[in-house]
């Protein structure tokens, strides 16, 4: 018979990963209500033309990542593989602009990417981010920046690393395609065939090869765009650096920092942690102050980033050693159709009027079985419930630390928990 698996770079969270899902959620949650964020989501698939005008045909994304189909109708879907431009459009479909000149969003989402799986590289994966819609100025780049620094650590990630750039106005794009364009012909012999075909098209995308003999030639004769930046795009990246120093926010100026996504205007950042290695990018992001207008809105500036959530759990050293167990505060040991049905009663009163985690056993197995199961489920007691704790209308309470038992009326068990509860479930 066959076994079905999980896709190639899809992943099942079990009981023990969605308690620490739950609580970095929850964590980025509080953080962005801090900083006057709004919650947004948006559906799983949009049209294919969104993201192939919006992150660029040239991309590694839209190129070869996308997971793309044609739905009955005929229309051309793709499960979204980043969320700004899916962002973008939600914000002009619901005129977001006339609510407010400035829109704070974020996001916690799947997406979906078919790369080369490895660690921290996956094609269902996770990202939470920020989009901030409407403001040019660079206060609002170093909010961003300063945001996605904050984040990590909030969370603890050490040895951080922020990397930005400006790749200037847009003005400046053709001009500097051109030139690096110029620079690169007499050499491009020695790059591989993608980045040969790519120098014609959108030489920007040169940037993203992984092989190292490409990085070499780039290194060596591609001009950067700091050459081509007018005095206006300086001002700004300036002052974007002077308030970030001004919060303390360590960066290095990195001139090659273009980004993988063709939106990018002006303001590109990073943030890495030398924890990661390889994949060590745990956030990435910019300025887009181009795409309202180019998924036809009013022309609106905007700057955003988005932040792998798998990454970050490497980078905090969480691996299966040591994720913590999924728990109840009480097991309901029940022997017998009767037991069943008085500890469904109880245990509905309690989760309802206590707030307490209640499991009933439902595999009518031994006693013996189900004080072991008690234990497996880290439960602080055991309710032990037959035929003869029925007819003297008690319940013997286990307290499964110590050991101790005690035999406690039905109508008075919820006076076990009438002080402030010290139950071990998660969420206390
Ligand atoms: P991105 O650089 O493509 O940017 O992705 C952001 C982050 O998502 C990466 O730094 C990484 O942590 C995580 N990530 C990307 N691909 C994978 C993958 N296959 N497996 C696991 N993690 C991954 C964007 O997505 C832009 N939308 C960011 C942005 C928002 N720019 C402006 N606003």
């Amino acid at each position: 018979m066959k076994k079905f698996q999980s896709i190639k770079g899809t992943k099942d969270l079990l009981p023990e990963d969605t308690i620490l899902w739950r609580e970095v959620e929850m964590a980025i949650h509080n953080f962005m209500q801090l900083y006057g964020y709004g919650e947004i989501r948006t559906p799983v698939f949009e049209q294919t033309e969104l993201f192939a005008r919006g992150i660029g045909e040239g991309t590694d994304i839209v190129s070869k990542e996308m997971y793309s189909w044609i739905d009955q109708g005929g229309t051309n879907l793709t499960l979204k593989p980043e969320l700004t431009a899916p962002v973008v459009r939600s914000y002009i479909q619901h005129n977001l602009s006339g609510k407010s000149p400035i829109n704070r969003l974020y996001y916690i989402d799947s997406l979906f990417r078919r790369e080369r799986p490895q660690k921290g590289r996956l094609r269902q994966f996770h990202q939470f981010g920020i989009e901030a819609i409407g403001s040019e100025y660079p206060e609002q780049d170093a909010e961003v920046i300063s945001m996605a620094y904050k984040i990590y650590e909030m969370f603890g990630v050490d040895e951080l690393v922020v990397k930005i750039n400006s790749i200037g106005s847009p003005e400046i794009r053709q001009p500097y395609l051109q030139a690096l364009r110029e620079s690169l012909e007499s050499h491009s012999d020695k790059l591989c065939k993608t980045c040969q075909s790519r120098l014609g098209k959108n030489a920007l995308r040169l940037f993203d090869c992984k092989s190292e003999s490409c990085k070499g030639v780039l290194d060596k004769f591609a001009v950067t765009i700091d050459t081509l930046l007018t005095e206006e795009d300086k001002k700004h990246f300036q002052s974007v650096l002077k308030y970030l120093d001004a919060m303390k926010i360590p960066y290095i100026h990195d001139i090659k920092l273009v980004r993988g996504l063709d939106y990018y205007t002006r303001t590109t950042f990073e943030i890495a942690s030398r924890k990661l290695g390889a994949q060590d990018a745990l956030c990435g992001g910019g300025r887009y102050d181009k795409l309202v207008e180019e998924f036809g809105g009013k022309p609106t500036p905007a700057i955003g980033f988005a932040a792998g959530i798998e990454r970050l759990f490497i980078a905090l050293d969480i691996d299966d050693t040591n994720k913590p167990l999924p728990l109840t505060d009480v097991y309901f040991v029940a022997l017998g159709d009767e037991a069943v049905k008085v500890a469904f009663e109880i245990a509905e009163k309690l989760r309802l009027e206590k707030g307490i985690a209640v499991t009933v056993e439902t595999l009518q197995r031994s006693m013996k079985a189900q004080m072991r199961e008690a234990n497996r489920n880290n439960a602080q007691f055991a309710f032990i419930i037959g035929d003869n704790e029925i007819a003297a209308n008690k319940i013997i309470v286990k307290t499964m630390k110590s050991g101790e038992q005690q035999e406690v009326p039905i109508d008075k068990i919820d006076e076990l928990f009438s002080t402030e509860h010290d139950c071990n479930c998660s969420d206390c």
